[in-house]
């Protein structure tokens, strides 16, 4: 109620304002006395001449078109009465964005779903050996964990701001609804700091590990095995698969890390304009001048559609990480995996580290211990 009261009072105001800042002047005092109607619009002046030279009509539609009038302000995106993107950005965000989202995701699971019933879990042919061999040390998996961790809180609370309202507002009412987005917001913009260490670490640590090499074109042409029973590609310690994952990762992270840094501190820097202008050396033909309020509208936008391709992708690697792979989550859940998995997911890796560790004896703190040590 308050807020509308102080809307009717400031649009008035505002609306003056932007009228002298179009070069429309009060008429003097008294003006109408001396000068007559006839005469006034002979010097284009409008009959009434309450905007000046300017018909209100006029008026009205630059306001409409979001023509900017002057303020004193210290605010100057205040002059702006009407940001006529800002619907289409609303249109976008609550239509294509999400629809589009929405069936990704869905799309996603279901998928997931059709292979896990088609090709079942994924098994380790020979059993399990009962020897271990060490795959990721502490460090590694404190990187991953962090990521992971915090891309879920990230992921759940984002898909929230997002579907919410659809779903979850009308479970639990609009104000415990309220509240439970406000606190996933704080959390939203806090644990994005742990992510973006996350990502950092993981770059560390696993970039090396990362570069293509000549057994990922065989991974690929041979589909990673995934959908033939028996077929197992050779691979060092990441395969093609995990190499497209762990760039997406690193790459939709720091440009969704980027793209958060621009919403979290509004108006501090425009990420679009310059890349515009930069894509129209190659032909294309985007604007390149854009309000600060557009930068925000469209920073919004990249941000949201990067997040839903990059929980989709992950959705697929959480899955064949536990449910889909046997002895997969070990990897990351003790450190340990059997030699036999080992040998049949990573076979050029599992050679290597016996040659390094001189056949399975362990030197204190490395590769391979026997699983009833
Ligand atoms: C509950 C969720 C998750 C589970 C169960 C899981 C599981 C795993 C496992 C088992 C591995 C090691 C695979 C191997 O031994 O070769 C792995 C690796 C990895 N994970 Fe996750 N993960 C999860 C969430 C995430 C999230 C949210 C991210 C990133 C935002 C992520 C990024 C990575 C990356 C970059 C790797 C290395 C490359 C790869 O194996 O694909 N993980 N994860």
């Amino acid at each position: 109620m308050k807020g509308s009261i102080r809307r009717f009072v400031c649009l008035p105001i505002v609306a003056g304002v932007l009228a002298l800042g179009w070069g429309g002047q009060l008429p003097p005092a008294g003006g109408n006395a001396v000068v007559s109607q006839a005469q006034a619009q002979e010097q284009g002046a409008v009959p009434g001449e309450s905007v000046g030279k300017t018909s209100s009509s006029d008026m009205w539609r630059a306001v409409r078109r979001g023509a900017p009038g002057s303020v004193s302000l210290p605010d100057r995106q205040t002059g702006v009465l009407i940001q006529s993107e800002g619907d289409n950005w609303r249109a976008l965000r609550n239509g294509p964005m999400s629809n589009y989202g929405a069936w990704l995701l869905g799309g996603v699971l279901i998928a997931l779903a059709a292979f896990f019933l088609l090709r079942g879990r994924i098994r380790v042919d020979e059993g399990f050996s009962g020897r271990l061999v060490e795959r990721f040390n502490n460090v590694e998996r404190f990187a991953h964990w962090l990521t992971a961790s915090s891309f879920i809180v990230l992921g759940l609370t984002g898909l929230n701001m997002l579907y919410g309202r659809y779903f979850i507002k009308p479970l639990i009412g609009g104000e415990a609804f309220s509240a439970m987005t406000l606190w996933g917001k704080y959390a939203h913009d806090f644990v994005a700091f742990a992510f973006m260490v996350g990502i950092v670490l993981i770059l560390v640590i696993w970039v090396r590990d990362n570069i293509p090499n000549r057994y990922d074109w065989i991974w690929l042409s041979k589909g990673g095995g995934l959908f033939s029973k028996g077929v197992h590609p050779p691979s060092r310690k990441f395969n093609a698969g995990q190499k497209i994952i762990f760039w997406l990762v690193i790459l939709t992270g720091a440009s969704l890390s980027f793209s958060g840094l621009c919403l979290l501190y509004p108006f501090t820097f425009s990420p679009f304009g310059g890349t515009f202008a930069f894509l129209n050396l190659f032909g294309f033909d985007l604007p390149s001048t854009l309000t600060p309020m557009q930068e925000m509208q469209l920073t919004q936008l990249w941000h949201g559609i990067l997040s839903l391709v990059m929980i989709a992708v992950i959705l697929a690697h959480i899955y064949i990480g536990s449910l889909g792979m046997e002895g997969a989550y070990d990897a990351m859940g003790s450190g340990y995996v059997d030699e036999n998995w080992a040998r049949q997911h990573h076979s050029v890796w599992m050679q290597e580290t016996k040659e390094t560790t001189g056949g399975g004896a362990s030197p204190a703190g490395a590769v391979a211990r026997k699983q009833d040590d």
